[in-house]
Protein backbone atom coordinates (compact mmCIF):
# COMPACT_ATOMS: atom_id res chain seq x y z
CA UNK A 1 0.00 0.00 0.00
CA UNK A 2 1.53 3.05 -0.46
CA UNK A 3 0.99 5.65 2.60
CA UNK A 4 0.91 9.29 2.94
CA UNK A 5 2.30 10.51 6.03
CA UNK A 6 0.85 14.35 7.32
CA UNK A 7 3.19 15.38 10.10
CA UNK A 8 6.06 14.04 9.78
CA UNK A 9 7.49 14.68 13.77
CA UNK A 10 7.76 11.98 16.06
CA UNK A 11 4.76 9.53 15.46
CA UNK A 12 4.87 10.43 11.53
CA UNK A 13 8.30 9.44 11.51
CA UNK A 14 8.12 6.51 13.61
CA UNK A 15 5.18 4.75 11.73
CA UNK A 16 6.29 5.97 8.16
CA UNK A 17 10.14 3.59 8.92
CA UNK A 18 7.81 0.56 10.77
CA UNK A 19 5.57 0.43 7.19
CA UNK A 20 8.28 0.67 4.95
CA UNK A 21 10.50 -2.08 6.62
CA UNK A 22 6.79 -3.48 6.22
CA UNK A 23 7.03 -3.41 2.83
CA UNK A 24 4.89 -0.23 2.29
CA UNK A 25 5.41 2.74 0.09
CA UNK A 26 5.85 5.73 2.22
CA UNK A 27 5.45 9.69 1.25
CA UNK A 28 5.81 12.25 3.94
CA UNK A 29 3.63 14.86 2.94
CA UNK A 30 5.18 17.97 3.94
CA UNK A 31 5.00 21.68 3.88
CA UNK A 32 8.13 22.12 3.37
CA UNK A 33 10.24 19.45 1.31
CA UNK A 34 13.62 20.70 1.44
CA UNK A 35 13.59 20.35 4.99
CA UNK A 36 12.85 16.54 5.34
CA UNK A 37 14.68 15.52 2.18
CA UNK A 38 16.46 13.43 4.29
CA UNK A 39 13.37 11.12 4.99
CA UNK A 40 13.31 10.04 1.26
CA UNK A 41 15.34 6.81 1.31
CA UNK A 42 14.38 3.14 0.36
CA UNK A 43 10.52 2.81 -0.64
CA UNK A 44 10.16 6.08 1.16
CA UNK A 45 9.49 9.73 -0.69
CA UNK A 46 8.71 13.46 0.68
CA UNK A 47 6.09 15.56 -1.42
CA UNK A 48 3.95 18.63 -0.87
CA UNK A 49 0.55 17.90 0.75
CA UNK A 50 -1.58 17.89 -1.78
CA UNK A 51 0.78 15.97 -4.47
CA UNK A 52 1.35 13.51 -1.36
CA UNK A 53 -2.22 12.89 -0.83
CA UNK A 54 -2.89 12.61 -4.37
CA UNK A 55 -0.62 9.58 -4.57
CA UNK A 56 -1.72 7.55 -1.90
CA UNK A 57 -3.66 4.61 -1.52
CA UNK A 58 -4.65 5.98 2.55
CA UNK A 59 -2.93 8.67 4.74
CA UNK A 60 -1.95 8.67 8.49
CA UNK A 61 -2.84 12.32 10.42
CA UNK A 62 -0.16 12.86 12.77
CA UNK A 63 0.06 16.76 13.53
CA UNK A 64 -0.09 18.29 16.70
CA UNK A 65 -3.72 18.66 17.36
CA UNK A 66 -3.58 22.16 17.35
CA UNK A 67 -2.41 22.00 13.50
CA UNK A 68 -4.44 18.98 12.67
CA UNK A 69 -7.92 21.57 11.22
CA UNK A 70 -5.37 23.35 8.78
CA UNK A 71 -3.14 19.90 8.03
CA UNK A 72 -6.22 18.29 7.16
CA UNK A 73 -8.00 21.10 5.00
CA UNK A 74 -4.97 22.04 2.78
CA UNK A 75 -5.18 18.26 1.58
CA UNK A 76 -8.10 19.01 0.05
CA UNK A 77 -10.37 16.01 -1.44
CA UNK A 78 -9.28 13.00 0.51
CA UNK A 79 -11.20 11.11 -2.57
CA UNK A 80 -12.65 8.48 -0.23
CA UNK A 81 -9.54 7.27 1.21
CA UNK A 82 -8.86 5.74 4.92
CA UNK A 83 -7.71 8.64 7.09
CA UNK A 84 -6.17 7.05 10.21
CA UNK A 85 -6.55 10.00 13.16
CA UNK A 86 -3.59 9.12 15.41
CA UNK A 87 -3.51 12.59 16.80
CA UNK A 88 -4.56 13.00 20.48
CA UNK A 89 -6.81 16.80 21.00
CA UNK A 90 -4.92 17.97 24.09
CA UNK A 91 -4.98 21.71 25.14
CA UNK A 92 -3.89 23.56 27.77
CA UNK A 93 -2.96 21.94 31.16
CA UNK A 94 -2.64 18.55 28.60
CA UNK A 95 -6.96 18.45 29.04
CA UNK A 96 -8.52 16.65 26.53
CA UNK A 97 -10.64 18.99 24.39
CA UNK A 98 -13.46 16.87 23.15
CA UNK A 99 -15.01 14.28 25.06
CA UNK A 100 -18.63 12.45 26.75
CA UNK A 101 -20.36 13.71 23.54
CA UNK A 102 -17.58 14.40 20.76
CA UNK A 103 -14.21 13.36 19.67
CA UNK A 104 -11.07 14.51 18.09
CA UNK A 105 -11.97 11.72 15.65
CA UNK A 106 -15.13 13.03 14.91
CA UNK A 107 -13.56 16.26 14.57
CA UNK A 108 -11.38 15.20 12.03
CA UNK A 109 -13.85 13.34 10.01
CA UNK A 110 -15.73 16.77 9.53
CA UNK A 111 -12.67 18.55 8.50
CA UNK A 112 -11.62 15.84 6.45
CA UNK A 113 -13.45 16.14 3.00
CA UNK A 114 -14.69 12.61 1.46
CA UNK A 115 -11.98 10.91 4.00
CA UNK A 116 -13.02 7.60 5.57
CA UNK A 117 -11.48 8.59 9.19
CA UNK A 118 -9.76 5.35 11.86
CA UNK A 119 -9.05 6.43 14.99
CA UNK A 120 -5.74 4.64 15.47
CA UNK A 121 -2.19 4.84 17.12
CA UNK A 122 -3.15 7.33 19.70
CA UNK A 123 -3.31 5.17 22.53
CA UNK A 124 0.27 4.04 22.78
CA UNK A 125 4.07 6.18 22.53
CA UNK A 126 6.25 6.22 20.03
CA UNK A 127 8.55 3.48 21.46
CA UNK A 128 5.64 0.91 21.36
CA UNK A 129 5.46 2.35 17.47
CA UNK A 130 8.68 1.37 16.74
CA UNK A 131 8.75 -1.95 18.62
CA UNK A 132 5.24 -3.65 20.45
CA UNK A 133 7.07 -6.78 21.23
CA UNK A 134 6.91 -7.20 25.27
CA UNK A 135 8.06 -10.58 25.48
CA UNK A 136 5.30 -13.28 24.09
CA UNK A 137 2.50 -10.48 24.36
CA UNK A 138 2.00 -7.73 21.62
CA UNK A 139 1.10 -4.53 22.50
CA UNK A 140 -2.81 -4.04 21.86
CA UNK A 141 -4.07 -1.41 19.42
CA UNK A 142 -7.55 -0.30 19.62
CA UNK A 143 -9.10 1.57 16.56
CA UNK A 144 -12.51 2.95 15.85
CA UNK A 145 -14.42 3.54 12.36
CA UNK A 146 -17.44 3.84 10.75
CA UNK A 147 -16.19 1.85 7.38
CA UNK A 148 -15.73 -1.53 7.83
CA UNK A 149 -12.75 -1.86 5.23
CA UNK A 150 -11.28 1.36 6.05
CA UNK A 151 -11.03 -0.37 9.73
CA UNK A 152 -9.66 -3.59 7.60
CA UNK A 153 -7.02 -1.77 6.29
CA UNK A 154 -5.60 0.01 8.90
CA UNK A 155 -6.06 -2.67 11.55
CA UNK A 156 -3.80 -4.82 8.65
CA UNK A 157 -1.50 -1.37 9.33
CA UNK A 158 -1.10 -1.74 12.72
CA UNK A 159 -0.53 -5.80 12.34
CA UNK A 160 1.80 -5.01 10.08
CA UNK A 161 3.67 -2.68 12.67
CA UNK A 162 3.64 -5.61 15.13
CA UNK A 163 0.43 -4.58 17.37
CA UNK A 164 -2.36 -6.99 18.55
CA UNK A 165 -4.76 -4.92 16.52
CA UNK A 166 -8.44 -5.10 17.13
CA UNK A 167 -11.56 -3.04 16.26
CA UNK A 168 -13.06 -1.06 18.97
CA UNK A 169 -16.46 -0.03 17.07
CA UNK A 170 -17.59 2.85 14.71
CA UNK A 171 -15.50 6.28 15.19
CA UNK A 172 -17.56 7.68 18.12
CA UNK A 173 -15.60 5.44 19.79
CA UNK A 174 -13.10 7.87 19.61
CA UNK A 175 -14.73 9.25 22.68
CA UNK A 176 -13.31 5.75 24.80
CA UNK A 177 -9.84 5.99 22.84
CA UNK A 178 -8.67 9.47 23.47
CA UNK A 179 -9.58 9.10 27.42
CA UNK A 180 -7.16 5.85 26.90
CA UNK A 181 -4.55 7.68 25.00
CA UNK A 182 -3.93 10.51 28.05
CA UNK A 183 -4.40 7.77 30.02
CA UNK A 184 -0.63 6.28 28.93
CA UNK A 185 0.03 9.90 28.86
CA UNK A 186 -0.95 10.23 32.79
CA UNK A 187 1.21 6.67 33.81
CA UNK A 188 4.04 6.95 31.33
CA UNK A 189 5.14 10.90 31.95
CA UNK A 190 3.32 12.44 35.32
CA UNK A 191 2.68 8.56 37.16
CA UNK A 192 6.58 7.70 36.56
CA UNK A 193 6.74 4.81 34.66
CA UNK A 194 7.73 5.82 32.03
CA UNK A 195 7.68 5.59 28.29
CA UNK A 196 8.34 1.87 27.67
CA UNK A 197 4.65 0.77 29.28
CA UNK A 198 1.70 -0.50 26.81
CA UNK A 199 -1.65 -1.48 27.10
CA UNK A 200 -2.54 -5.22 26.46
CA UNK A 201 -5.54 -7.41 26.14
CA UNK A 202 -5.63 -10.53 28.47
CA UNK A 203 -8.28 -13.16 27.23
CA UNK A 204 -9.00 -16.72 28.79
N1 LIG B 1 4.64 11.42 20.66
C1 LIG B 1 3.91 10.34 20.99
O1 LIG B 1 4.42 9.37 21.63
C2 LIG B 1 2.47 10.24 20.54
C3 LIG B 1 1.79 9.04 20.70
C4 LIG B 1 0.47 8.92 20.22
C5 LIG B 1 -0.13 10.01 19.61
N2 LIG B 1 0.56 11.19 19.50
C6 LIG B 1 -0.12 12.30 18.82
O2 LIG B 1 0.46 12.38 17.53
C7 LIG B 1 0.49 13.72 17.07
C8 LIG B 1 1.90 14.08 16.65
O3 LIG B 1 2.78 14.00 17.76
P1 LIG B 1 4.35 14.13 17.54
O4 LIG B 1 4.94 13.90 18.87
O5 LIG B 1 4.78 13.29 16.41
O6 LIG B 1 4.47 15.68 17.11
P2 LIG B 1 5.72 16.45 16.49
O7 LIG B 1 6.94 15.61 16.60
O8 LIG B 1 5.72 17.82 17.10
O9 LIG B 1 5.36 16.55 14.90
C9 LIG B 1 4.84 17.67 14.34
C10 LIG B 1 4.87 17.51 12.81
O10 LIG B 1 3.63 18.01 12.30
C11 LIG B 1 3.93 18.78 11.14
N3 LIG B 1 2.89 19.74 10.84
C12 LIG B 1 2.40 20.73 11.61
N4 LIG B 1 1.46 21.43 10.94
C13 LIG B 1 1.36 20.86 9.70
C14 LIG B 1 0.56 21.14 8.54
N5 LIG B 1 -0.35 22.12 8.54
N6 LIG B 1 0.74 20.35 7.45
C15 LIG B 1 1.64 19.34 7.45
N7 LIG B 1 2.42 19.04 8.53
C16 LIG B 1 2.27 19.79 9.63
C17 LIG B 1 5.24 19.44 11.49
O11 LIG B 1 5.84 19.88 10.28
P3 LIG B 1 6.54 21.34 10.09
O12 LIG B 1 8.01 21.05 10.14
O13 LIG B 1 6.08 21.76 8.74
O14 LIG B 1 6.07 22.24 11.21
C18 LIG B 1 5.99 18.29 12.16
O15 LIG B 1 6.64 17.48 11.20
C19 LIG B 1 -0.06 14.58 18.22
O16 LIG B 1 -1.41 14.85 17.98
C20 LIG B 1 0.10 13.68 19.44
O17 LIG B 1 -0.87 13.95 20.44
C21 LIG B 1 1.83 11.34 19.94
Amino acid sequence: MKIAILGAGNVGTTLGAGLARAGHHVVYAVRDPAKYAALATGNSTVAPVSDAIASADAVILSTPWNAAEAAVTSAGDFGGKLLIDATNPIGAKMALTHGHTDSGGEQVQRWAKNAKVVKAFNTTGVENMANPVYGDARALMLLAGDDAAACEAAKGLATDLGFEALVAGPLDRARFLEPFGRLWIELALVRGQGRNIAFGMLRR
